[in-house]
């Protein structure tokens, strides 16, 4: 069920059900962080495997200390300025979440999401919520309460609805190696922009994929049905009625099925739209997506990230 019944996901929650939640990244399927039961659940519903840990969710960053054994001054300085935000901290977890959370790990991810609506869930909940995106492992994530409906709805009993996200990537997630800041996923929150926060350059980006530090780095992930073909130079493609076409900026020519990131050459409106449009095109009845990758900087970067995995 869709509803934007905030008290009805703060009951579900509290009785150790699962609900979908609005995130400004994607939706996230969220359970009881402390609760091993609906935990395990969250693998367990979106097929997942138990190696690739969760994000907990709090609803600010007083709260994360209350689950960490500490909190690095250099990382600390960072999600004051950024949380709420779309950036994920790992962070050395106490005793309090379990280490099915972490798949075993002592790092937690952690991050305070920056949506109306599940801030004040969060605030309304006594406990962290363990949240992936709300998506079947390996498929595109979700921007739309529609979108977790399309494949959840049978499993889980509700999808809070708070719109469309509006960074539409999930979260960078950022961490400390010898007091280095190392990137372990590209996303919402662009590496420059991160550099100007953090004052210094980043140059450890840990995001390769064959034995996933952080996965979501997998090598193949965010990946639709149909086939997603990356192509050099537009030259390169058989237009007929058979393939779609994912465009960003002028279109190269017109075709019957495309779906445009963003006409202006957007790479904001870009990220925003990314997901849904892969979802549009895997609904059409063609064989493969083509595409291309976009300028690599700011949220570039983190978009051919996922383009690179969709068509790997
Ligand atoms: O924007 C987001 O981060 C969204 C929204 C719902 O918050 N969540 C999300 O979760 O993208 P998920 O599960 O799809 O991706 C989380 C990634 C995983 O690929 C996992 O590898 C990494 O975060 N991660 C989580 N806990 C970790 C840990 N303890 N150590 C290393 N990586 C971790
Ligand atoms: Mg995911």
């Amino acid at each position: 069920m869709i509803s934007s019944n905030l008290e009805e996901a703060i009951s579900y929650l509290q009785s150790g059900l699962l609900v979908a939640i609005p995130t400004e990244t994607v939706y996230g399927l969220a359970g009881n962080a402390l609760n091993e039961r609906a935990v395990a659940e969250i693998f367990q519903v979106k097929n997942r495997p138990y190696f690739d840990p969760l994000i907990v969710h709090l609803p600010g960053l007083e709260a994360v200390e209350k689950y960490v054994e500490y909190f690095p001054e250099k990382l600390r300085k960072i999600a004051e300025k950024c949380w709420p935000g779309p950036l994920t901290v790992l962070l050395p977890k106490n005793h309090l979440i379990p280490d099915l959370v972490t798949s075993g790990s002592s790092l937690c991810a952690f991050r305070v999401p920056d949506q109306p609506l599940t801030l004040a869930l969060l605030k309304g909940l006594d406990f962290p919520v363990a949240a992936p995106s709300a998506n079947p492992f390996g498929y595109v994530s979700p921007t739309t309460a529609q979108h977790v409906a399309d494949q959840l709805a049978e499993k889980i009993p509700m999808i809070l609805d708070g719109g469309s996200c509006f960074v539409g990537l999930e979260s960078t997630i950022i961490g400390c190696e010898n007091d280095e800041l190392v990137v372990y996923r590209l996303g919402g929150l662009s590496v420059e922009d991160l550099e100007l926060i953090a004052g210094e350059s980043i140059t450890k980006i840990k995001t390769s994929s064959s034995k996933p530090a952080a996965p979501g780095m997998l090598e193949s992930h965010y990946a639709p049905k149909k086939k997603v073909v990356l192509v050099e130079s537009w030259a390169d493609c058989v237009v007929d009625s058979t393939v779609g076409f994912l465009f960003f900026g002028d279109a190269p020519f017109p075709a019957l099925h495309q779906v445009n990131l963003s006409e202006k050459g957007d790479l904001l409106e870009a990220a925003s739209k990314l997901f849904a449009s892969l979802r549009a095109l895997d609904r059409l009845p063609i064989e493969k997506i083509y595409t291309q990758l976009l300028p690599d900087n700011g949220l570039g970067r983190a978009i051919n990230d996922r383009l690179k995995r969709a068509s790997a």
